[in-house]
């Protein structure tokens, strides 16, 4: 089984948002940003690289979200809360970034602009952007 980590990072009630740029199926979508844990590495470690290597920022991850998503039969997507530590995001691997609210988000949502798996940490990053 592989795992997949993606970040929310948040600042000021604010949560980070990264719209995809491939592939065709999910390009100008909406993420939480991450990618796939590497062989020798633990989930932390792989959400510090991917952040790094994605926004050009140094995050501190933290408690993971609830939801765990299953995406094929051996690969399995969870979600860390991540602190930014150092630097101002920028989107190397992404079409661009952008700060959600709790009604930003499930404005995104109801028109259909976030990536499937990630749908499963509405509730939860609702809770968290409304103050939860
Ligand atoms: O770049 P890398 O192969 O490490 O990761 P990725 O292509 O960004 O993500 C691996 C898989 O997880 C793809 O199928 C993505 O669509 C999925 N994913 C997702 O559903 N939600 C995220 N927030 C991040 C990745």
């Amino acid at each position: 089984m592989r795992v997949v980590v993606a970040g929310a990072v948040m600042v000021d009630g604010r949560l980070l948002l990264a719209q995809r740029d491939r592939p065709a199926p999910v390009a100008g979508l909406w993420e939480l940003p991450g990618g796939k844990v590497e062989t020798g590495e633990t989930p932390v470690q792989a959400l510090v690289r991917e952040l790094r290597e994605e926004l050009g920022v140094e995050v501190a991850p933290g408690a993971p979200l609830t939801a765990r998503v299953p995406l094929t039969a051996d690969l399995i997507l969870v979600a860390l809360r991540a602190e930014l530590v150092t630097g101002t995001p920028r989107p190397l691997d992404h079409r661009a970034l952008c700060w959600v609210d709790g009604d930003d988000l499930r404005r995104l949502a109801d028109a259909g602009e976030v990536v499937p798996a990630d749908t499963a940490w509405l509730p939860e990053l609702c809770d968290l952007l409304d103050g939860g």
